[in-house]
């Protein structure tokens, strides 16, 4: 107590102390603070000063009380037994913790991420005498049905194999050793806030597959990509981040909440747990992390927790996996940022956020990517980055927005008008756009059909037409406009409801294969040049039944993945149809 070098609080604002003397301290080193020992990371260094930002409720925090730092910065046990859990921003699971201590967790409270005790089934595939270096493969085990985790030497560490384990092993336990003695085992520590190195950075032309519409067609995001999804409230972001957690093609998904309220993060938490995974029928959890912050935790560890979810799919990345990194929303963080910065009274920038606001982004963003793994055997892993943003009043100028969009390959801009007529996903398809689109559009034309890039130009010509002609029609009257233009209007309405819109609720329609997208928009493109042919014939559009065409469209789109493909030549028959058919009882004309 009375040793002099020991270091004490000199003050206390909120989540941030400052203590002396911390002559050796590192920056982003872990200290613990106080006689609660609450756990705080080294933010700023002034000679022997040290400021710090705790993690946990200072409540009670006095001058005077120790800080002893612990040599380490925040890192997260990575190792098998990840898969399923839901943790806080510093990595401790919240089920865990909820149990050990009820619903408030009181400061300075401890729980391992990875469970200890646990035993894992061990096969190696690397004999002694064999030289191994980093990211190469010892072994496997399989950590949920039909998951093989596999265990690799960790980054930066080589040598030749000594001793190896097998069979049932704790993460405590070496399952192999180094010539030199380097036990590595089934799990190792990381620093979240430094990226996982890879051998090499790959080209991003293969796409990531969301099973929306919207975005396979017209916004397309490749393999190891990053996507800003901004909205204002209520416009769909958190139903598109599940809707992809869900349908999008990935083999590992990474969800960190951010929410704003409390109860929003509740209802992540019961329902999550809940989703059946499509493609096994299993819990949707048996291949999902969770990272969850509410309001009501300290806003560092808020601001942690992104780095510590990039961190858990960085490390699946590395074993060969494709995962989905969902940020909602990356706005709370920038407010973690700037609360933090206005306590270290740092200079503000725009609208009070640290001047540094878009680097760190940038650097962020920059962890996706679809690379060649570091080790043997040779693997490719992806991290494709899904953020939502909110920014205030729905205003895009304000500047979270601006930097996101100004580092993110696509952009999903949400409409609140468009949610507000519920059409979903309100995404806004003038704004939004996509820099992988031409990288990825062979592989939609060889996989999703031939005239995929055809039909999609010719989509977004005829809405872009509709655009101009409904603001026409708003001027001059509906009535006003020629039969060629009023049917360019209800055919752009018929292609927004067909091909953009698409319900997340939907049991058979939630996620559309490409092949589907294509039929539906092919057919819709086809419904209008029938119509288009007959009223340049002559015929009066009001004349023309459509309904059974619409019909049968309708129906194709509504149907599930087992069906849709018997109903495309039905549907083709009734557009052809069009032609000869007309409004039954309105003989005379007009
Ligand atoms: N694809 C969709 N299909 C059907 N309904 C949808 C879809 N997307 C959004 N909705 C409707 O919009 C509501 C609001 O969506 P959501 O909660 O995702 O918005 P948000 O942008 O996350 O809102 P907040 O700003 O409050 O976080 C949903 O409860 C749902 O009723
Ligand atoms: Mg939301």
């Amino acid at each position: 107590m009375t040793d002099p070098r020991t270091a004490r609080i000199r003050r206390v604002t909120g989540t941030l102390v400052e203590a002396a003397p911390l002559p050796e301290v590192g920056l982003y080193e872990l200290a613990v603070v106080g006689h609660q020992r609450l756990l705080g990371e080294v933010i700023r260094l002034e000679g022997d000063l040290a400021t710090l930002q705790v993690y946990e409720d200072t409540n009670g925090l006095a001058t005077g009380e120790p800080v002893v730092p612990t040599g380490r910065s925040l890192e997260i046990e990575l190792g098998p037994g990840l898969l399923g859990s839901i943790l806080d921003g510093l990595g401790r699971p919240l089920p865990d913790l909820a149990r050990t201590h009820g619903d408030f967790l009181p400061a300075g409270a401890e729980a391992a991420t990875l469970d200890p005790a646990r035993r894992w089934d061990f096969t190696p595939v690397v004999a002694a005498g064999a030289a191994v270096s980093a990211g190469d493969l010892l072994g496997t085990v399989e950590e949920r049905p039909g998951f093989q985790h596999r265990i690799l030497v960790p980054p930066g560490t080589a040598g030749v194999v000594a001793t190896v384990a097998s069979g049932p092993l704790t993460i405590r336990e070496p399952a192999v050793t180094l010539g030199d003695g380097t036990p590595l085992y089934l799990s190792h520590r990381w620093r979240v806030r430094q990226p996982r190195p890879v051998a090499e950075r790959l080209g991003d032309d293969r796409p990531f597959l969301t099973g929306q519409r919207i975005f396979d067609f017209l916004f397309p995001v490749a393999e190891g990509g990053t996507v800003a999804v901004p909205g204002g409230f209520g416009t769909g972001k958190t139903v598109i981040e599940q809707s992809l957690a869900k349908w999008a093609d990935a083999d590992i998904i990474v969800y960190i909440g951010c929410g704003e309220r409390g109860n929003e993060m509740a209802e992540v938490l019961s329902e999550f747990p809940e989703l059946a995974d499509p493609r096994t029928g299993r819990s949707l959890m048996d291949r999902t992390i969770m990272v969850v912050n509410t309001s009501n935790m300290p806003v560092a560890a808020r601001e942690a927790s992104v780095y510590l979810g990039m961190t858990l799919a960085e490390y699946y990345r590395d074993q060969g996996c494709r995962v989905a990194l969902m940020a909602d929303s990356l706005s709370r963080w920038a407010e973690a940022l700037r609360e933090i910065s206005a306590r270290l009274a740092e200079m503000p920038g725009e609208e009070g956020y640290p001047t540094y606001l878009a680097s760190r982004l940038g650097t962020f963003y920059e962890r996706a990517g679809r690379v060649r793994c570091q080790g043997a055997p040779e693997r490719t892993g992806a991290l494709t980055l899904i953020t939502a943003i909110s920014p205030p009043g729905g205003d895009f100028s304000e500047p979270v927005t601006q930097a996101c969009l100004r580092v993110a390959g696509a952009v999903w801009a949400l409409d609140p008008s468009l949610a507000h007529q519920r059409h979903f996903p309100a995404v806004d398809w003038e704004t939004s756009y996509s820099e992988y689109l031409a990288r990825t559009q062979p592989w939609f034309e060889r996989e999703g059909g031939a005239g995929w890039g055809a039909a999609r130009r010719r989509l977004v010509e005829l809405l872009q037409r509709g655009r101009e002609l409904k603001e026409i029609a708003a001027l001059v009257g509906p009535d006003a406009l020629q039969d060629e233009d009023r049917l360019i209007l209800e055919s752009a309405r018929l292609l927004r409801e067909l091909v953009l819109a698409q319900s997340a609720y939907s049991a058979t329609d939630a996620s559309s294969p490409v092949g589907k997208t294509l039929a539906l928009a092919r057919l819709g493109l086809a419904l209008h040049d029938a119509a288009a042919a007959a009223t340049a014939a002559g015929r009066p559009l009001e004349r023309l039944d459509l309904t059974g065409a619409r019909r049968a469209l309708a129906a194709l789109r509504d149907a599930g993945p087992a069906d849709w493909p018997g109903l495309v030549a039905g549907a083709e028959v009734a557009v052809r149809e069009v032609a000869g058919r007309e409004v039954a009882g309105r003989e005379g004309g007009p």
